[in-house]
């Protein structure tokens, strides 16, 4: 498979990666860890909630198809003295881990970015031991809500969908997820679903969200490719750094990110 990762890891974007704890990201899989666990993290990233959520397991292997991310991973992991963590290249279709591997499989905003999600699904079945856990979750761009409400984060929203589908994956996730689940044939009665929101509305908030995604949508991959796929202009892009700009100056703010969760039970 020779996904697109719609994001990239520029800096713009890491600085929205990096703000993501296992509470604010992972509340829906924080019960069920315990010190004796096993964790493999699918799609590290930079690896914040990765360290996180070693300090509640015995130990946690990240991967990444992006070699540079491991990087910044160790680097988080050296930050937080996160002595049983380790991190290795790896690709969520081709596991190169025996079946019944690790008590729990965790990806965190990784199907959205894929083309083949229920592949992967099927794969970090493969890999977890039975009575163990598979967690994912995933955001849903249709279904953000915001106020302010300037033409340019409309603008944003009809491009990165176009951007996101036209790499083959699926921005809107959330609503996918247990269709997903059901075409890789996980019985249904295996799976609890939730949802998380995350929300940005302080001023500290509403000025890093809103900094970031003005600075992202011109520096970052999402850029390149609205403008390598023709889908947006210099002049699109510049109406969307100003609809951001404008959406984080207003003291009421608001933006609303909603995560679909499935915990399946193994
Ligand atoms: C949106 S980031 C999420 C990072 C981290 N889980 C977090 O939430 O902070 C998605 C990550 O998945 C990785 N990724 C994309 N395709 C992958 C694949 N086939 N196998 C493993 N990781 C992949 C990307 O390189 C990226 O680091």
């Amino acid at each position: 498979m020779n996904d697109t990762y719609t994001h990239g890891h520029h800096s713009s974007v890491l600085k929205s990666h990096t703000w993501r704890t296992a509470q604010n990201s992972a509340g829906y899989l924080l019960a069920h860890l315990s010190p004796a666990l096993s964790l493999l993290d699918v799609g590290c990233g930079p690896a914040t909630i990765s360290c996180d959520l070693a300090t509640r397991v015995g130990h946690v292997l990240g991967i990444d198809t992006a070699e540079g991310i491991l990087d910044t991973a160790e680097a988080t992991k050296v930050e937080r003295g996160a002595d049983n963590v380790e991190f290795r290249l790896g690709d969520v279709y081709r596991l190169e881990f025996e079946d019944n591997s690790f008590d729990v499989v965790h990806a965190h905003q990784v199907l959205q970015h894929l083309s083949d999600p229920v592949t992967a699904l099927k794969e970090m079945v493969r890999v977890a031991k039975p009575g163990g856990l598979v967690a994912v979750r995933d955001a849903d761009y249709h279904a953000m809500s915001w106020y302010p409400e300037p033409a340019g984060l409309d603008l944003w929203m009809d491009v990165y969908q176009r951007v996101a589908r036209r790499n083959d994956a699926e921005p809107d996730a959330a609503r996918h997820l247990l269709r997903w689940t059901a075409e890789a044939g996980i019985e249904r009665d295996r799976v609890e679903a939730s949802v998380g929101t995350w929300l940005y509305c302080t001023e500290a908030e509403r000025l890093w969200w809103g900094a970031l995604w003005a600075e992202r949508s011109v520096s970052s991959a999402f850029g390149t490719q609205a403008r390598e796929y023709a889908i947006a202009t210099e002049e699109d892009l510049a109406v969307i750094v100003e609809g951001w700009k404008e959406w984080m100056t207003d003291p009421s703010a608001w933006f609303v990110v909603p995560n679909g969760e499935l915990l399946i039970r193994v």
